[in-house]
């Protein structure tokens, strides 16, 4: 079957066999049959460039369910399977009055797949409300829960790209959100300017939601219209020594310290710079309003994309020495 309408970037390959997963028992009864045929797993479809046919049997992670397994005055945990999707569970969390994830409303994705790259965004990233995970272990056929500690998140990066990576399913998360006192953050840039735009002087959770959803509407395309994986690059973090060699020729260069050494400098800012900005071949191209996200227009392959993401990536490395690294996974 086509994979056209699994994966956000909206590119055209088949799978050789495919199975839609609604039961832990069928995941498990899957491992443990003699079968030893190759197998990939798909959520969301969301962070991934599909460069091929897949030869093996596409697994799309259904798993359905999502609820409030306790509550007190301050905060609550909420638990929601893998195949739930993400900002539909995000709604949810708002509705129930429950604070942690409004600022990541509106990414594309699904909840099983959130945890993988520790998504973030406004200020806030997954793992601060990630309470656990339970994951099925795919040599054991286990279900082995993960707690915030053991994922080892970090931007972009969780303990499943690394060393768990290939060896898990995740099942369902359970997120520790606030009842009351909610803590909100509102301090990355745009957030404040659009409440403020509302005359929005006390700023509720969902209101919080309404302003990233605006924001993120006029600067990322919608997968539905436009194919695309969000984010196709990870902003780079190089040294201040390196930053400052940068700033000698670039005055304007933006940054985001990180740690003492280290800062963050736009991966979007260095492709803009570039001349990507906009640029558009055929039938894809850079995004016209943020040159982080790289789009299909219809009917672009995913090698097509990727060798343009080449061409991005070498021409960055040679004007300004950095290189940035894909935060998809090129398949
Ligand atoms: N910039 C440009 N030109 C561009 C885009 C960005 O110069 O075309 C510069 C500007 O200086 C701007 C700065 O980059 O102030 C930061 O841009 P923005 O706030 O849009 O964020 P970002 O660094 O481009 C990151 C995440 C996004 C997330 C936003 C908001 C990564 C790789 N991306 O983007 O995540 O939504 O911050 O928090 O960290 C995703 O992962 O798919 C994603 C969309």
């Amino acid at each position: 079957i086509s994979l056209k309408s699994y994966n956000t970037f909206g590119i055209d390959v088949k799978a050789k066999q495919f199975i839609s997963i609604t039961s832990v028992e069928e995941l498990k009864t899957i491992y443990s049959s003699e079968n030893n045929s190759s197998k990939f797993i798909l959520g969301g479809g969301s962070n991934m460039l599909l460069t091929k046919d897949i030869d093996a049997l596409v697994m799309h992670i259904n798993l359905k369910g999502k609820q409030i397994i306790s509550q007190t005055d301050e905060n609550a945990l909420v638990k929601a399977n893998a195949g739930e999707n993400w900002h539909e569970f995000v709604l949810w969390t708002l509705e129930n009055n429950l604070g942690g994830l409004e600022n990541l409303s509106l990414i594309p994705g699904n909840v099983g797949t959130s945890p993988i790259q520790n998504i973030g965004a406004y200020g806030v990233e997954l793992k601060d409300s990630f309470h656990s995970c339970d994951a099925l272990n795919l040599e054991t056929l286990d279900i082995e829960t993960f707690t915030n500690s053991n994922c080892n998140f970090g931007y972009r990066n969780s303990i499943f790209k690394q060393e768990a990576k290939g060896k898990y399913i995740i099942l369902s998360v359970v997120f520790k959100l606030s009842s009351t006192n909610h803590v909100l953050h509102t301090n990355y840039g745009a957030i404040k300017s659009e409440l403020e735009q509302r005359h929005i002087l006390k700023p509720s959770i969902q209101d919080v939601s309404k302003a990233v959803i605006s924001i993120r509407q006029s600067k990322l395309p919608d997968p539905k219209e436009i194919g695309n994986s969000g984010s196709f690059f990870k902003n780079p973090i190089i040294s201040k020594a390196k930053f400052s060699r940068l700033k000698s020729n670039f005055p304007n260069a933006p940054h985001y310290e990180v740690s003492e050494q280290d800062v963050k400098v736009p991966a979007g800012w260095l492709i803009e710079t570039a001349g990507f900005k906009g640029k558009t071949l055929g039938k894809y191209g850079v995004h016209k309003k943020q040159a982080l996200v790289l789009v299909n227009y219809g009917g672009a392959s995913g090698s097509d994309i990727l060798k343009f993401s080449k061409l991005i990536q070498d021409t960055v490395l040679r004007l300004f020495d950095i290189s940035i690294e894909a935060e998809v996974n090129i398949i």
